[in-house]
C-alpha cells in the first residue's frame, strides 16, 4: 500500500502544477481533468491500453466464452496493470480480491471499475424492464433503479450495463423484455428515470453506480426480430425513433454507453464513427466512455468489415469505441498499431482520459475498496427495503387487458378457485431473463401469493409444462413439451370450481438475449390446455406471465378476464394476488402493441399513413392491408383497463406561441372504485417536409382519482414535442396544421385540430 500511497501523492503534486492543454475531443472541463492528466502522464503505452481492456470474471460468462481466454492469462494481465475493468466478478470478497491485485500489485495501482448486468434488480429481482415500463410511473421506475444500484453497490459493483434503451417494434425479438417498448417519448422519459435512479445525485456515493445506455445504436430494429440480425433503417427512423432515448440518457448524465452488435448503414456499430464520434462525442458532447458489447470488436471480422483482430482493433478505436469487452483485441494489438502509426497515441490518450475520469467520479481513486464493505453487503442484500420496492414496482406493472362480467376482483371468501398452469407454481420463471445475480427458486409464485389470502378454497393442477427446460442463461435445449397427461386433473378441478385462474405464458428464459421466436403463441400445449378447460368452465381469469407481447387472439375472443403479469421478479406472486383480490387496482398501460397474429409484426401505433391508408370502397384490394388479417393490433400501445373506468371530456387546445400550445381536458372517474389512469396526449403533424406518423405520444400524466372525482388537466407542448428531425439530422419545427388527441391509449379519439 505504501508504494501506491507514494504514487497517489505524486498525482496530487502533479494536480497542483500540471497544466496539460485540453485536446479538442474533451472540450467540456471536468473538475477531474487535471488529476486525470496527472495519472495519464505517468502511464506507459501498455498501461494506457490496459485501461481500455475489460475481462469477464473467472467463472460467469454472459456471452460466447472466448476459447483462448484462460483465467491464467487474465490473471497475468491483471498483475501487469493491463486490465482496466472486470465484469461478472461480484460479491465483496471476490471484488476485493481482484481490486487488491490492481491496486496493490501493479506499478501505478489504478483501481478497476467493476461492471455487471444489473438489468432489473441485482439479487432482489424487480419486474423485467418491459413490465416496469408498463407502469408509466417514472418515480417508481427511478426508485426501482435506485434500489437495484444500492443492492449491487453493496456487493462491490460500481457500474451497471443498463438502461437498455433500444426502441423495438417486433415482439419476435427476445430482448424486448429488456427495454421500454416501441415509443421514443416514453422510452426517453424512462431512460432518464433509470439513469437518475442508478447514478443518483452523487456518483461518488458508495450507494450509486455508473449507468450505461445501450445498445448504441439500432439493435432493436434487427430484421425479422432475429437477434444480432442486420439493421436497415433510414435516417428519419434513426433520428426520430432510435436516437432520442440515447440522447435523453446522455443528457441525464449517463457516464457510459455500450455500442451494439448490429450494423448500421452497413457499418458495424462498434466501428461506426458516425454514431460514436460525430453524434455521441461530437454533437452531443458526451464526456463518458464507450464500451464495446461482448466480443463485438472481433465480430467485425464475421461482419466482413475487419480482416483480422488487429484490423478490428484499429477500426474500433478510431471509430470511438473506448473499451474492449472480451475481444482481447486492444490488449493484443493496439501497442503495435500505435507503433505502426495506424492509431495515434492521442486517440489512446482520449479514450483513457474518459475511462479514468469515470473512475475519479466514482471515487475509486480516493478509496478503491469503498464498495467492499462486508457488513453493508449483509445488511443490504434482500432486505425489507428491497423486497418492498420490488413488490410496489410489480403491482404497478400489471396491465388489465379484459374484465368482462367483472370476474376480478375476486370475492374474498366462499369461492372454489381452481388454479391451473405450470407457471402458477414456478418460483424461477417470474424472475425473467437477465437475472444473473438472482437465485433460481427465490420468486414468490402465484400459488404462494394466493395462499396468503384465506377464505377461499384453492386447488392446484399443473395441466401442462410450458417448456421442458434444461435451459440456462447461455444454453438452450429445444424440448417443446407435448405432454397432455396432466389435462384430466386440471379439467376435473375446473369442473368443481366457481372461478378458474389459469397462469400461462413463457418460461423465464424464453425471452431475452438469443431468444427470438418465430411464433408468438403460448408455447407448448398451453393453448390446448386453455381450450380444454374452457370447455368445462367459462369463468376463467387468464394470468399471462411472459417476456414479450403474445398473439393471444383466441383467448381475447373467449376468455372473460385477462391480466398481463409479465415476469414481475422476486415478489411476483404477492403482487398478482393483491391485484386479483383488488388490494391494488391495476393501473398499467401497454408499452408495446400486442398483435393478433405474428404475421402482423412489426406492428406499432406510430405508423405512417402511406398513400393508400383506407379501403376506397368495399372489396377494393388496392390499399395498404392484408387479405387475411386486419391492420389493427389485438391490444394497442398505451392500452390498459382498471377496476373502475374513466371518461375524457372538454378538450381545449390553444396556441400559446408559434411553436407552443396548451392542451386542457377533464378526466373523470365514473366507476365505484378509486383508481389510477395514465392520461395520454398524442399529436399528428398533418403536413411536413418529411412524412410524419399518424400519432405520436408527446405527453402523459399518471393521475389517481376517487370514485366520481373529476380533475382538469393541463399539458403544454412546445417545440421539443412538436418538432422532428429532418433527414439531415437537424431538429426542426415547421408551422402548419396539427391534430391533438387525448385519451387512455394510442386509440384516443377525443381530438382537436389547430393551426400553428
Ligand atoms: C451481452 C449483452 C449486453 C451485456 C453484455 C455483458 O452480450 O449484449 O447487453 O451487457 O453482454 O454481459
Amino acid at each position: 500500500m505504501l508504494k501506491n500511497a507514494y504514487i497517489l501523492t505524486l498525482i496530487s503534486l502533479f494536480f497542483a502544477c500540471n497544466t496539460s492543454e485540453k485536446d479538442s475531443s474533451t472540450a467540456t472541463i471536468s473538475p477531474f481533468d487535471q488529476k486525470v492528466d496527472s495519472v495519464l502522464n505517468l502511464m506507459t503505452l501498455e498501461e494506457k491500453i490496459g485501461q481500455m481492456n475489460q475481462y469477464s470474471g473467472f467463472w460467469d460468462a454472459t456471452g460466447p466464452a472466448p476459447k483462448d481466454g484462460s483465467a491464467a492469462k487474465k490473471y497475468e494481465h491483471l498483475k501487469k496493470g493491463w486490465v482496466g475493468s472486470m465484469i461478472n466478478v461480484r460479491g465483496v470478497e471476490n471484488v476485493k480480491a481482484v481490486q487488491k491485485i490492481a491496486v496493490e500489485e501493479t506499478r501505478l495501482g489504478i483501481p478497476l471499475i467493476i461492471g455487471f448486468d444489473v438489468i432489473h434488480g441485482y439479487e432482489t429481482i424487480s419486474p423485467i424492464p418491459l413490465a416496469e415500463s408498463a407502469s408509466w410511473d417514472l418515480e417508481a421506475i427511478q426508485k426501482s433503479a435506485s434500489n437495484a444500484a444500492q443492492e449491487a453497490a453493496a456487493a462491490g459493483i460500481n457500474w451497471t450495463f443498463a438502461p437498455m434503451v433500444d426502441i423495438t417494434r417486433d415482439a419476435r425479438w427476445g430482448r424486448v423484455m429488456e427495454g421500454a417498448g416501441e415509443d421514443p417519448y416514453l422510452g426517453s422519459k424512462i431512460a432518464i428515470a433509470r439513469v437518475q435512479g442508478f447514478q443518483g445525485e452523487d456518483l461518488s456515493s458508495e450507494k450509486t453506480i455508473a449507468a450505461c445506455a445501450k445498445h448504441f445504436a439500432g439493435y432493436g430494429f434487427a430484421e425479422s426480430g432475429k437477434d444480432y440480425n442486420t439493421v436497415d433503417v433510414n435516417h428519419s427512423t434513426l433520428f426520430n425513433i432510435i436516437l432520442p432515448p440515447f440522447k435523453a440518457a446522455e443528457e441525464a448524465g449517463a457516464r457510459t454507453f455500450m455500442n451494439s452488435f448490429n450494423e448500421l448503414d452497413a457499418i458495424p456499430a462498434t466501428g461506426n464513427g458516425f454514431i460514436q464520434r460525430d453524434i455521441l462525442k461530437g454533437e452531443w458532447d458526451f464526456q463518458g466512455f464507450v464500451v464495446s458489447d461482448w466480443g463485438s470488436i472481433n465480430e467485425m471480422i464475421a461482419h466482413g468489415y475487419a480482416k483480422d483482430s488487429k484490423h478490428a482493433a484499429e477500426l474500433a478505436v478510431n471509430a470511438g469505441s473506448d473499451m474492449d469487452m472480451e475481444s482481447y483485441a486492444y490488449v493484443e494489438h493496439l501497442s503495435e498499431l500505435v507503433k505502426e502509426g495506424k492509431v495515434e497515441e492521442k486517440t489512446i490518450d482520449e479514450a483513457v482520459r474518459r475511462i479514468l475520469k469515470v473512475k475519479f467520479e466514482l471515487g475509486l481513486f480516493d478509496n478503491p475498496y469503498k464498495y467492499c464493505d462486508e457488513v453493508r453487503e449483509k445488511e443490504t442484500i434482500g432486505n425489507a427495503q428491497m423486497q418492498e420496492g420490488v413488490l410496489d414496482m410489480a403491482k404497478k406493472s400489471i396491465v388489465l387487458l379484459k374484465n368482462e362480467n367483472n370476474l376480478l376482483p375476486l370475492k374474498r371468501e366462499g369461492q372454489k378457485i381452481a388454479i391451473i398452469g405450470a407457471l402458477a407454481n414456478d418460483k424461477t420463471s417470474p424472475l425473467g431473463n437477465w437475472r444473473l445475480a438472482g437465485r433460481d427458486g427465490t420468486a414468490v409464485s402465484f400459488l404462494e401469493g394466493m395462499q396468503n389470502y384465506q377464505g377461499n378454497q384453492i386447488t392446484y393442477a399443473k395441466g401442462a409444462d410450458v417448456y421442458t427446460e434444461p435451459m440456462t442463461f447461455a444454453k438452450q435445449v429445444q424440448i417443446n413439451t407435448s405432454d397432455r397427461s396432466g389435462f384430466n386433473e386440471a379439467i376435473a378441478n375446473a369442473k368443481q370450481a366457481d372461478v378458474v385462474i389459469m397462469v400461462l405464458g413463457e418460461a423465464g428464459l424464453q425471452s431475452g438475449e438469443g431468444r427470438s421466436r418465430a411464433y408468438l403463441d403460448l408455447p407448448g400445449v398451453q393453448q390446448d390446455l386453455l381450450e380444454a378447460v374452457y370447455a368445462v368452465n367459462k369463468n376463467i381469469v387468464l394470468v399471462l406471465q411472459n417476456g414479450r407481447p403474445l398473439a393471444i387472439q383466441w383467448a381475447h375472443e373467449h376468455i372473460p378476464t385477462i391480466l398481463e403479469a409479465w415476469q414481475l421478479g422476486t415478489q411476483s406472486g404477492n403482487a398478482i394476488a393483491q391485484v386479483v383480490y383488488g388490494d391494488y387496482n391495476p393501473s398499467g398501460k401497454l408499452p408495446m402493441s400486442f398483435p393478433k397474429h405474428v404475421g402482423q409484426e412489426p406492428i406499432y401505433y406510430n405508423y405512417k399513413n402511406t398513400g393508400r391508408p383506407h379501403e376506397p370502397s368495399p372489396d377494393e384490394v388496392f390499399w395498404s392491408h392484408y387479405i387475411d388479417e386486419s391492420n389493427a393490433p389485438l391490444y394497442p400501445f398505451g392500452y390498459g383497463l382498471s377496476y373502475t373506468s374513466f371518461e375524457y371530456s372538454n378538450l381545449k387546445v390553444e396556441k400559446i406561441a408559434e411553436a407552443s400550445l396548451k392542451v386542457n381536458f377533464d378526466l373523470k372517474n365514473v366507476g365505484e372504485l378509486k383508481g389510477k389512469e395514465v392520461a395520454q396526449v398524442y399529436i399528428r403533424d398533418l403536413v411536413a417536409s418529411i412524412t410524419r406518423p399518424v400519432k405520436e405520444l408527446k405527453g402523459f400524466e399518471l393521475i389517481e382519482l376517487n370514485a366520481g372525482e373529476t380533475k382538469s388537466i393541463e399539458i403544454t407542448l412546445s417545440e421539443n414535442e412538436l418538432g422532428f428531425y429532418n433527414n439531415e439530422g437537424d431538429f426542426v419545427f415547421e408551422p402548419g396544421d396539427f391534430q391533438i388527441f387525448v385519451g387512455g391509449s394510442s386509440e384516443a379519439s377525443l381530438n382537436q385540430r389547430i393551426e400553428l
